[in-house]
């Protein structure tokens, strides 16, 4: 086999089928989420079991995401909370948040999980007030021209030794491209500034290739202060 796109999918297959398995909640959103018409750009099944165990390793009871899409990265991510935990998710697209509370429902994590619909940038400063006690972790999935406002609500949010991932930092490394007229990259690339620049996190980002092609994420560990 060739390397490329086919045997990073079929290796992603191959660990998906050795640790990951089948899970009727999680297929059923996806199947779901393909009926209702929503894009395939759901975080692959292992990148959300790597959500689900850094947030069991840190024992989160508390989590934010930012995009939602069809809850399948929720799903993950509130599966590793215990059931007097929260996780908050902010969708912009009603037919994305409405797909996805059917989702959650499905896989029993309606009580754990809250899905507010609105722009991120508009749901953030109410999300802010509601809270009594910061979030463990927070998931950054949504809109790329955002992720450095993403990011400094996040470190505002979060308390210290908790984590912060923003995904879809690489794009095929279409992030090298400092004069990329793509406001996705240029995004991406004002937040790579800002995170570089942060000292209040200490911050890597990691490659990855697997059924959604070639992409990264970033993990940022937010310090005591
Ligand atoms: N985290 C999901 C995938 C999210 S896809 C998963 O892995 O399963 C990105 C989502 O962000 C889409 O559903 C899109 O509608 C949403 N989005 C785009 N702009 C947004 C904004 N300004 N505020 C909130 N959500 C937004
Ligand atoms: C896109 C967004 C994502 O969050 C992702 O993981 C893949 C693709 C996109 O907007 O194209
Ligand atoms: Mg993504």
């Amino acid at each position: 086999m060739s390397d490329g796109q086919a045997q990073w999918s079929a290796v992603d297959d191959y660990i998906t089928d050795l640790l990951v398995g089948p899970d009727p909640a999680l297929d059923a959103a996806l199947e779901a989420n393909a009926r209702a018409g929503l894009p395939a750009i759901d975080v692959s099944p292992a990148q959300g079991k790597l959500l689900h165990l850094l947030a069991r390793s840190i024992d989160a009871r508390q989590i934010l995401e930012i995009g939602t899409l069809g809850g399948y990265s929720t799903i993950w991510l509130a599966r590793a909370l215990p059931a007097d935990g929260r996780l908050i998710t902010l969708e912009y697209s009603p037919v994305h948040a409405q797909v996805a509370a059917s989702n959650i429902a499905r896989a029993g994590l309606d009580k754990i999980v809250e899905i507010r619909q609105g722009r991120a940038l508009d749901t953030l400063p109410r999300v802010a007030d509601d809270i009594d006690e910061p979030f463990d972790l927070v998931f950054i999935d949504a809109d790329k021209p955002s992720n450095a406002d993403y990011f400094k609500w996040a470190l505002r949010l979060t308390r210290p030794r908790g984590v912060i991932i923003v995904d879809n930092v690489v794009r095929g490394g279409r992030v090298l491209e400092a004069d990329s007229d793509d406001a996705a990259v240029q995004g991406t690339r004002r937040f790579n500034e800002v995170l570089a620049a942060e000292t209040r996190v200490s911050a890597t980002e990691i490659q990855t290739v697997g059924s959604k092609g070639h992409d990264g994420f970033a993990l940022a560990v937010v310090l005591e202060a």
